[in-house]
Order: structure tokens, then sequence, then C-alpha cells
């Protein structure tokens, strides 16, 4: 079933990865709404899951608790005026999993292989009629190998830290420092998990974008996007 319309060979598939504050979820935002496109966050994803473990008493380490959590839920994103929204068995827990102590779980419950696999399955499901614009840790090297347009998109652990500070409205007496070294921190499981660890698909193109704004971003991107889009045709 085609989820947006239009022919199949028409579109293509956007895999943006990176690390954690890149400005991943704005970016790929943007070019999803120009391109006509869906956009899927899939770190929205994890931790709808690492909320229900939460919420459940699931400790982010236990395997079998998770295995059994993740084959119950359901999981449905829909887009919102401002943005993708979650629904975790139908409640809108889009806010509630931006809370600190998802984020501070997240990258554990992540590193389940039984969650992955799940999540995984689900991705792919919904990129299955491309003309998807999808970010994440993953996507390029695992979940989507044959996008025709991979980005990897990275920017200094300091600045990808201080975009996430003017960006927090409720802080929570937290201080730049403490995010800078919880963001260097969840990098680094990220990176040194077993299971689809985040690393820079061969193929993708590496944008670092320290020095450039959301909109020049989004412009490399379009450009590149309409270039493969050419190329498919
Ligand atoms: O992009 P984010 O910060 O919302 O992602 C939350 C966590 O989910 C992050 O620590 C890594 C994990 N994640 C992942 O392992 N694979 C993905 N495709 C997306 C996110």
């Amino acid at each position: 079933m085609s989820i947006n319309g239009g022919r199949e060979c028409d579109r293509i598939n956007v895999a943006i990865d990176g690390p954690a504050g890149a400005g991943k979820s704005t970016v790929a935002r943007k070019v999803a709404e120009q391109l006509g496109y869906v956009y899927i966050d899939t770190g929205a994803m994890y931790r709808a899951v690492t909320l229900a473990a939460n919420r459940a008493g699931i400790h982010p380490g236990e395997t079998d608790g998770l295995k059994q959590l993740v084959n119950s839920l359901s999981i449905r994103l829909a887009p919102g005026e401002n943005g993708q929204m979650v629904f975790l068995n139908e409640e809108d827990v889009t806010s509630a999993i931006r809370s600190r102590e998802v984020t501070l779980h997240v990258s554990q419950v992540a590193s389940h292989e039984s969650v992955r696999i799940r999540l995984v399955e689900l991705q792919r499901q919904l990129a299955a009629s491309r003309g998807i614009v999808m970010d994440g840790r993953d996507i390029g090297t695992h979940v989507l190998p044959d996008a025709e347009l991979k980005v990897f998109l990275t920017a200094s652990v300091q600045i990808r830290a201080k975009r996430r500070y003017e960006e927090l409205k409720d802080l929570e007496g937290i201080s730049l420092e403490q995010l800078e070294a919880e963001i260097a921190k969840r990098d680094l499981s990220d990176e040194q998990r077993e299971i689809s660890p985040l690393v820079c698909a061969q193929d993708a193109i590496k944008v670092d974008s320290t020095e450039l704004t959301i909109d020049q971003v989004v412009a490399l991107i379009l450009d590149l996007s309409r270039t493969k889009l050419a190329e498919a045709k």
C-alpha cells in the first residue's frame, strides 16, 4: 500500500543517521516537508519502549522483561501540527517520551536485541512504499541498506550540548557541562553496543553541521535528494 500516493519509482528513501543533538530530527522533518515525504523519527520509537518499561517498573537491563514488553506494545506514529506524534497503546506520549528519565535510560533499552528486532520490523514496514525520510542511528547501515540517499550528520559534542541546552524548556537544574557529559556518554554507548552500533555507512555522505545553520543543512540534503531522485528515474 502506498502511504503518500504516486508511483514508487518517483520517490526515494532518505536515511539520516548521527549522534544525539546533531540536528537530525529538525533537518529530517524539514527535508520531508519540502519533498512531500513522510518523516519517521526512530529514536522516538526507542523512547516509547523506554517510557513503557519505566512505567512498568522494568529495569533497562532486564532482557526477558523487555522482550515480553516490546512484543506486547503498540507504537504508532502520526503527523501532527508540531511534527511527528507518538502513540503508545493509543495514548499520546509525544511529550512524555522527551523526559529526562526516558533520555537517561533509552540508550540501554535500545541495546537489547529483542527491542531492535521488533522496532526495525516496524520501521521497514513504514518505509516499504518509499517516500520516507527516516532518522536514527542504524538506518543506513541496517534498517534501510537500500536507501537511495544516506546522510551521516555530525557536529562537535560541545555544539550539540549547547543546542540541546537552548532547546530544553525544563532544565530541571541541569548545567551545560552536565548535558555535555551525558551526550558524550550516550554517544559512547550508542557507538559501542554490539548490535547495530552507531557508525557511518560506507556509502553515506558525511555532513558536519558544527558551522552550518539548520537551513543550510536542509538545502544541502534537498540538493542531494534531487540528484538521487533524477538518478532513480
Ligand atoms: O535520537 P534520539 O536521541 O531520540 O534517540 C534516542 C536513543 O535511541 C539514542 O540513545 C539511541 C537510540 N536509537 C537507536 O539505537 N537506534 C535508532 N535507529 C534510533 C535511536
